[in-house]
């Protein structure tokens, strides 16, 4: 893997290939049995953050550091990325700095790809989420969590509920799963749907208590007030009573059917604290899991580069 934009752009091979090293960096770090692996000592990850996020960033960071990589940590708050300079003078900085790995997130759809295609730099560009397009990573880790608990994802049917139009989440879940030959079904209401979401692979539904009964999964999303300018959105308590997530639904669900929430959550509004913290939710497993699928990334993209510490290069 070169870089990672789109979980449309992995293959099934591809997916399983991340899904299983992932198994396999959870088997060896699991409990902390073995801290740290030596496989990326040498390569330096400069984590580029052009948008808050606690659980990516956090996660891309413990995940190079047990593989032993070297890891910068820039933030628009406190870099000259809050004085104006542009992706191409952060991304030259970034190349002259010696960077073999660049997680990015921001708020324009498409960053990374600029910066992967640019020519600006060499290294390789992990998507961590870009406006309202892709977050491959998360997705990643949603199916290895589902993976899991559930076997192999072939077959199995997601509901994915709440703010597709905003949810980066969504596309990237929907396309990977559609590739892990899983079925989907978005539930959310008419204005929150994107343009174009019936050429999506999926099924799209207006009724949550209908989806329910047959989810061996259902993905919880966070209502993003924060992008809701250009949306009809219903009151806070009118969205809860049609489409959130609260105990006599959960009552709805298959014995068995998980429930899973990419965080940040808004408690109360798409998903009850009571549901949140139910023996169902993977909610914090999520989280786990994240740091597992990270490395894995990390580990397929840079491993095979020639990043050298000045130790090795002496
Ligand atoms: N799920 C997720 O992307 O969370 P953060 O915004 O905290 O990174």
């Amino acid at each position: 893997i070169r870089h990672l934009l789109s979980a449309g752009d992995l293959s099934l091979e591809d997916a399983t290939l991340v899904l299983d090293t992932a198994d396999e960096m959870a088997r060896l770090t699991e409990g902390r049995a073995v801290k740290k692996l030596p496989t990326l000592r040498g390569r330096t990850v400069v984590n580029l953050f052009f948008e808050d996020s606690t659980r990516t960033r956090t996660s891309f960071e413990l995940a190079a550091k047990r593989l032993s990589a070297d890891v910068v940590n820039f933030s628009a708050k406190g870099s000259s990325l809050s004085k104006g300079e542009s992706l191409k003078d952060t991304a030259l900085t970034l190349e002259a700095m010696g960077a073999d790995g660049v997680v990015v997130r921001h708020s324009a759809s498409g960053a990374p790809y600029r910066l992967a295609t640019s020519g600006w730099i060499n290294a390789c560009v992990v998507n961590a989420g870009d406006g309202t397009h892709e977050h491959p990573t998360q997705a990643l880790l949603d199916a290895f969590t589902m993976r899991r608990h559930l076997g192999e994802l072939a077959g199995k049917q997601i509901v994915i509920v709440g703010d597709v139009l905003h949810s980066r989440v969504a596309r990237s879940n929907v396309l990977l799963l559609a590739t892990l030959g899983a079925k989907v079904t978005l539930v959310a209401p008419p204005t929150l749907l994107p343009n174009g979401v019936e050429h999506w692979p999926c099924e799209t539904s207006l009724h949550l208590d209908d989806a329910l009964g047959g989810a061996d999964a259902v993905m919880m999303l966070r209502v993003q007030s924060e992008r809701m300018n250009d949306a009809f959105f219903p009151s806070a308590r009118e969205y809860s009573r049609r489409y959130g997530l609260d105990s006599r639904r959960q009552a709805l669900m298959p014995p068995g059917a998980l429930v899973l929430h990419p965080g940040p959550m808004n408690r109360g509004m798409e998903i009850t604290a009571e549901v949140a913290d139910s023996a169902r939710s993977v909610i914090v497993e999520q989280v786990t899991n994240g740091v597992y699928v990270r490395m894995a990334v990390l580990y397929l993209m840079l491993a095979g580069t020639t990043g050298a510490t000045n130790e090795e290069a002496a």
